[in-house]
């Protein structure tokens, strides 16, 4: 099959494909999975709906082929997919992945850690809003403790993988754990990563009052250390980093509300349950599992990913309004994997 690089109305190229294994997750984080809304009764996918490895693997041999060169795993939490690692085996055989990448709240990475290892994976960012016991307890909506999460942080580390943190910081909620974080990962070498507070999904009340911006961040942390902006390592990396100038340590920034970067968006999403997305803030998605599972051969699936891609126009952090973040209809971010 010849290769053919694929370019949306905006001249982006498809480059990255964010992949949810599962919609399912052993948090309840405040502001994607509200205990309220996501309950005992909360109807998960059923496991007949999910996309199986083998389909998995077709899509994304067929995705490469059309330019994708990263894949990153997602939830819910991924690690919560049974044998996830061997996903991942059959995934770092696809010729034209460069890069494989998990992101997850790192409770079970003591169970899987190995074995992911073993299969080819060796970057893992981890998600984690603060240090402080309470806060953190609450936040994550189950009472887990950060300092499980940073035993299995150092304990990733000491396997191999590359280590990343995500914090999404929210005004009045966490913004007093921003320099406990940064001192922290600072001392460690671990690379942690600001995030602006989003939109997305339909349960998280957000609003532009709630949301710390990179510029407010970096001041913050510019009264305690010496920092300065590094260049990004690829086009389209989400994150602007800057490095503590005694160290060799780095800090990052994810600016999706005060700095979009929809411009450079070379990202597209595949749900766990099979349906491509070309924005995080999409409310509708192509159904490629059904596609799949009626019998669709490799050139027709290709077909209609060309199709989806070729006709792609979102830029929605470009245009973001307290109105836009009201009044559309999103995806929950549990369910397209972030
Ligand atoms: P690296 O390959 O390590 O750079 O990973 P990454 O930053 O692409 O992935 P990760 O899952 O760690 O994402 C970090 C944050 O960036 C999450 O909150 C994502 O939702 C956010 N993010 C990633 N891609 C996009 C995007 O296309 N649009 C927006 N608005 N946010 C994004
Ligand atoms: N705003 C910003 N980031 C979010 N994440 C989840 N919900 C939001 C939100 N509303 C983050 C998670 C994880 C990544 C995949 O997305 O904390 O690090
Ligand atoms: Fe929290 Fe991530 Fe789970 Fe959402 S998917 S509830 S952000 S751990
Ligand atoms: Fe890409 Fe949509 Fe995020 Fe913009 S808002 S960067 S188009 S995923």
């Amino acid at each position: 099959m010849s290769e053919r690089n694929v370019r949306d109305q905006l001249n982006r190229p498809m480059r990255d494909l964010r992949i949810s294994v599962t919609d399912r997750c052993n948090f309840r984080c405040t502001y994607c999975m509200p205990k309220e809304v996501f309950g005992d009764d909360y109807a998960f996918l059923p496991r007949n709906e999910l996309l199986t490895f083998e389909e998995i693997e077709r899509l994304s041999v067929i995705f490469a082929e059309l330019g994708v060169k990263k894949i990153r795993l997602t939830g819910g939490e991924p690690l919560m997919r049974r044998n996830i690692h061997e996903l991942v085996g059959k995934l770092t055989h696809i010729k034209g992945i460069e890069d494989i990448g998990l992101t997850t709240n790192g409770v079970l990475l003591k169970q899987c850690g190995e074995k992911l290892l073993n299969a080819g994976l060796q970057r893992i960012n981890i998600s984690l809003d603060a240090l402080d016991e309470q806060l953190f307890g609450k936040m994550n909506g189950r009472g887990i403790k950060p300092s499980l999460i940073l035993e299995n942080i150092e304990y990733a580390q000491q396997l191999g993988f590359h280590m990343k943190v995500n914090m999404v910081v929210q005004k009045d909620v966490n913004d007093q754990e921003i320099i406990p974080m940064a001192t922290y990962f600072k001392n460690r070498g671990i690379v942690l990563r600001f995030i602006e507070f989003m939109d997305v999904g339909n349960d998280n009340s957000w609003s532009f009052e709630k949301v710390v911006t990179k510029k407010e961040i970096v001041e913050l942390i510019q009264s305690e250390f010496d920092i300065e902006a590094v260049d990004l390592d690829y086009f389209g990396e989400v994150a602007k980093r800057y490095c503590y100038k005694d160290t060799a340590a780095q800090v990052g920034f994810i600016t999706s509300v005060s700095e979009s970067f929809c411009s450079s968006c070379t990202r597209a999403r595949l749900s766990s349950d099979g349906k491509f997305y070309t924005c995080l803030f999409a409310s509708n998605g192509f159904d490629l599992r059904a596609l799949i599972r009626d019998g669709a051969t490799d050139e027709e699936l290709r077909a209609a990913i060309i199709n989806v891609w070729e006709r792609r126009t979102d830029r929605y952090s470009d245009e973001r309004t307290e109105q836009t973040a009201k009044n559309r209809t999103k995806i929950n971010m549990s369910y397209i994997g972030g």
